[in-house]
């Protein structure tokens, strides 16, 4: 982790040397500043052209041209052993959801790179739909070159066994631990909350990063010192999770108030200030924490559902 005596400042423009770069402005010009193979991991969260505050709706055709210039882009700075890493919901289209995943990897695929992963992150809070089941989970599609050769760490994103204590019961290793102390692979469906105003934290930005979504593909993804780069950076997060694991982070943002709030939680990142949901911490459970909203008034004794109450009385 980075203390107070690591001196990082927030660089306007991209340079190796630097730690952490803040670019106001459009991706595209951040990534004519960045030499050839010199980011270890791109991740990104883009726009998904739903109309939100800060994009304007292209029909599909032009957004995919769009996001395959920056693609395009991203691979061209992209290390031999390095990954890129894009986050993406549903596009909506007159009532018909179309999943962004399937239409951008033959955009990846064309330009050689490799799908490693289909990440499904999975999330308990969303929209409440009323025409088709509520959408409660995105996508991450994982990409590398073709190589085997690619950076990935997984000791250091184990998560916790379910049956530590479980032995083998026969053969050579008999009544040695049968799982690994580290703990297991955290497999390809990761449930994460997303940042919703009970979040600790969450900005005004609509739709930001979890921090510990981005650190464990930072950490599995890249070792100290290598650069993360986020060209739709929104409010910082691909920074933020980059700088408290000692790695370098650059990203593109159009919007001048999100660039605003960016750099104070970057340097609130650098002083040990940000509030952040530490990664793995324990999912809230409200039935386990005896959280009286879990029970339904009308279940109690001697109480009777609204609309039942009303149905009786027509009824009689
Ligand atoms: C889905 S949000 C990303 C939020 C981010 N993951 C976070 O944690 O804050 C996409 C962001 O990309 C920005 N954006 C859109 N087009 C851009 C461009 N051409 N260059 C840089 N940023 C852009 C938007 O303003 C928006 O904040």
């Amino acid at each position: 982790m980075l203390t107070k005596a690591t001196p990082i400042k927030i660089s306007a423009n991209f340079h190796p040397d630097e730690r952490a770069v803040l670019f106001h402005g459009d991706c595209l010009e951040l990534l004519k500043q960045i030499p050839d193979g010199s980011i270890q991991l791109v991740v990104t969260s883009p726009p998904y052209n739903i109309g939100k505050e800060y994009e304007k709706k292209l029909n599909l055709d032009q957004y995919l041209e769009q996001q395959a210039n920056v693609i395009k882009e991203c691979v061209r700075v992209l290390n031999e052993k390095g990954s890129i890493c894009w986050q993406v919901g549903n596009y909506v289209d007159n009532g018909s959801i179309i999943p962004l995943d399937t239409v951008l990897f033959p955009i990846f695929h064309e330009l050689g790179l490799v799908l490693r992963n289909r990440i499904i992150w999975h999330f308990e809070h969303g929209l409440h739909c009323s025409r088709r089941f509520s959408g409660r989970y995105e996508t991450i599609i994982w990409f590398t070159r073709k190589s085997k050769d690619y950076v990935f760490n997984l000791d250091p994103v184990r998560v916790p066994q379910k049956y530590p204590a479980k032995k083998y019961f026969k053969g050579p290793k008999k009544g040695q631990y049968s799982c690994n102390p580290l703990g297991k692979n955290p497999g390809d469906v990761w449930d994460i909350p997303n940042v919703k105003s009970n979040h600790v934290e969450k900005t005004e930005h609509p739709c930001q990063f979890p921090v510990e979504l981005i650190e464990r593909l930072v950490l599995a993804m890249t070792n100290e010192n290598d650069w993360v780069l986020d060209p739709f950076l929104g409010v910082g997060t691909s920074i933020i999770a980059a700088l408290r694991h000692n790695r370098r982070g650059a990203g593109a943002e159009t919007v001048q108030r999100y660039v605003e709030i960016a750099r104070e939680r970057i340097k609130k990142a650098i002083n040990g200030t940000l509030k952040v949901r530490p990664m793995n911490k324990p999912i809230y459970n409200p039935d386990q924490k005896r959280n009286n909203l879990t029970v339904a008034p009308w279940s109690q004794p001697n109480t009777t559902p609204p609309l039942l109450k009303i149905r009786q009385i027509i009824d009689a």
